[in-house]
């Protein structure tokens, strides 16, 4: 079986512009897997401040993204076998992902790991550079945003609905910085390819943005190869 046949949907974007969500109910749909790329450098900033290893320390990160002993099994994510698919989404993993994410040699140890996840019968992988870098043969690259206020009100919402207490303000500020640091990164930046179609979910609700997405990917199957 040639698995790098499989067909891939990379769905690119910077953070909380629900790309994530979209992903996953778009691979449910298809009935293909699915990559959340950014958690494997939430993963690594996680381990890292869990063993007190400097952010900035390039080495020790790629040590620490390599030997990552992780399994995703449906909302799991299994580090050594706990899981810790909340604890990574806390925002000083966000923050510290964003910094770790920048490190050619952490982005380097994580690339065979993303590329096994190519299985048939295909493969949604949400991140940063899913389209430019991990996966450039993808049959569909889709660059996902929202404008930084919409991404800031929607974090803000979820947040409310978890019972966490959040400032808008702050919010903002952060998914600002963050989006700077993605993007002018000298590493695999966040930023639309030419090959790859804009989708701005400003003014859409997910089941709009996952229903765009798949009558895109429709237009692909359907025309002749
Ligand atoms: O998608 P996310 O918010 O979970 O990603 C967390 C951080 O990881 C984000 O700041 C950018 C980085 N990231 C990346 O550089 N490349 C990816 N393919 C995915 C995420």
């Amino acid at each position: 079986m040639n698995l790098n046949g499989a067909p891939v949907i990379a769905i690119d974007g910077p953070s909380a512009s629900g790309k994530g969500t979209v992903a996953q109910r778009v691979a449910a749909s298809l009935r293909f897997h699915y990559l959340d790329s950014g958690a494997l450098y939430r993963l690594v900033a996680y381990t890292a401040m869990q063993s007190e290893v400097d952010l900035t320390d390039e080495a020790a990160l790629s040590d620490i993204s390599r030997d990552l002993n992780v399994v995703f099994t449906g909302a799991k994510i299994l580090l050594k076998g706990e899981d810790v698919a909340d604890a990574i989404r806390a925002e000083i993993c966000s923050n510290g992902a964003s910094k770790v994410a920048a490190y050619p040699q952490v982005r380097s140890a994580l690339l065979g790991r993303q590329r096994a996840f190519r299985q048939v019968p295909g493969l949604v992988a949400d991140g940063r550079d899913m389209g430019s870098v991990v996966f450039p043969d993808a049959v569909m690259k889709i660059f996902l945003t929202a404008d930084a206020e919409t991404r800031a009100q929607r974090r803000y919402k979820q947040l409310m609905e978890k019972g966490i207490d959040a400032n808008i303000s702050t919010l903002l500020q952060d998914i600002r910085d963050r989006d700077a640091r993605d993007s002018n990164r000298s590493v695999a930046p966040l930023q639309k390819g030419a090959d790859a179609s804009l989708l701005d979910t400003s003014a859409l609700n997910i089941t709009q943005a996952v229903d765009e997405v798949l009558r895109r990917y429709g237009e692909i199957c359907a025309k002749p190869a």
